[in-house]
């Protein structure tokens, strides 16, 4: 593998503490060299990428998308879903066990990480916590883990039953993975498709009540405090209402390992974005209130959100082309995260570029224990994005890496361009000025 040296960049590490200009040599995937800019001792030969006037940082890990593959190919396959992340600034994610068959196998846990696949970016599988996802039967979590599976989720279908919850906490702290949980109390949104409230009604929706995530975040909660002595890790997928915000707040006071992840729609958009029954931005979770919105932007400013999460979900175009009732929950967003984040966390709500890059890297990858990752501190994999911060661009879905076309921000102004993503040495995108 050819050797690169990243010079005259702004490096930007906020596991390291660094915040400041930078020559980087990237050699054999990983991080050989820091110094000041001129000043690398090994990097005669290396291939030069000029970064002055760019931000360089660990490349994004996104911990929660959905890939399609095995099964559910027409959607989105690795190779795309992964193309779409390379363009995003992505160089890992974390892909949700939904996929036909369920990954519920240390079997398919390999096949998705196989190169035959495509990747373009790292992938780390995320196992089924329970035999085909049904809430029943738990699965094999260190065969799991083994094979490569980072943490154990039924995404999609929430553990509802009480032991068997309690059983995949203890039995993924045994292990030393994270139980990720769509918390939705299905009892309580049988037929809605959109949350429950003035737009519901408007429009003559079933609605979702936000009560439906918070109780069961709040069920959760208490199990992990019942097995507090296992340590067990309860970690909150794509969280949408106020009420589960407060409730992680609270048991994190409580001293509990309880963490949670925010997706941009969530912080940026409310039911009323439903419009006319727009299906494009029907998800579940679904959008919400805007007091609940405001609550995931204080939640997420005053640092009880870990994460920030895509759950990029693609479907074809001809499944969303249907009554809002049919049309199946998703949204993507590996390509626009980092432009939103920028734009609106960074630019318009103050917080510092650090912060929002550890919450797009060094927390997601803590979450999940990715080793090496995260940061680009010399000796960790080769994974950069490299951006310029102040470019101001508008998001085409047209031109999308992904199979998918089902966003709602396609015409919204972003902040921060990728010029290149780096991973484990390698250029997965590159789009110079
Ligand atoms: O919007 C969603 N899409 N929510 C889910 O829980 C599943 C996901 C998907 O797989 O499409
Ligand atoms: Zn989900």
């Amino acid at each position: 593998m050819t050797a690169l040296a990243i010079r005259n960049g702004h490096l930007i590490d906020p596991a390291a503490g660094v915040d400041t200009a930078k020559d980087i040599l990237l050699k054999d995937g990983r991080v050989a060299e820091i110094a000041g800019p001129g000043k690398l001792k090994h990097a005669e030969g290396a291939e030069v990428i000029d970064a002055a006037g760019l931000t360089v940082a660990p490349g994004l890990i996104d911990i929660h998308v959905h890939l399609r593959e095995p099964g559910q190919g027409y959607k989105e396959t690795i190779a795309t879903g992964t193309a779409a992340a390379a363009a995003g600034g992505f160089t890992a994610v974390a892909a949700m066990p939904n996929t036909t068959p369920v990954n519920d196998s240390p079997e398919i846990t390999r096949w998705m990480q196989s190169p035959e696949r495509g990747a373009q970016v790292r992938v780390f599988p995320i196992g089924a916590a329970t035999r085909g996802s049904k809430g029943e039967t738990l699965n094999d979590f260190a065969a799991l883990k083994a094979a490569g599976a980072v943490a154990v989720s039924d995404d999609g279908q929430p553990i509802l039953k009480d032991g068997v919850m309690r059983e995949s906490l203890a039995a993924a702290a045994r292990v030393g993975l994270a139980v990720i949980q769509h918390a939705e109390d299905t009892r309580m949104a049988q037929g809605a498709s959109m949350n429950l409230g003035p737009a519901s009604f408007r429009l003559g929706l079933r609605g979702m009540p936000p009560e439906a995530e918070s109780s069961l975040v709040e069920r959760d909660i208490r199990l992990v405090s019942e097995l507090r002595d296992a340590h067990p890790h309860l970690h909150v997928a794509h969280a949408s209402t106020a009420a589960a915000v407060a409730a992680v707040r609270q048991a994190r006071r409580n001293g509990l390992r309880v963490t949670c992840e925010v997706a941009p729609h969530h912080f940026l958009l409310t039911e009323e974005h439903v419009g006319l029954y727009n299906t494009h931005a029907k998800m579940n979770p679904p959008l919400r209130s805007a007091a609940d919105r405001d609550a995931m932007i204080e939640g997420i400013l005053d640092g009880v959100v870990d994460a920030i999460a895509t759950d990029h979900a693609p479907h074809a175009p001809h499944e969303k082309e249907v009554e809002f009732e049919h049309a199946p929950n998703g949204i993507t967003g590996l390509e626009t995260a980092l432009g939103l984040c920028l734009r609106w966390l960074h630019k318009e709500w103050r917080l510092p570029l650090g912060r929002v890059l550890s919450l797009l890297s060094a927390q997601p990858a803590a979450l999940l224990n990715l080793k090496g990752r995260g940061t680009l501190a010399v000796g960790s994999y080769a994974d950069v994005v490299i951006f310029d911060p102040k470019a101001e661009w508008v998001y085409r879905v047209a031109e999308t890496k992904s199979k998918a076309r089902n966003t709602l921000f396609d015409g919204w102004t972003m902040q921060g361009k990728v010029r290149w993503t780096i991973c484990e040495g390698r250029v997965a995108y590159t789009n110079p000025a």
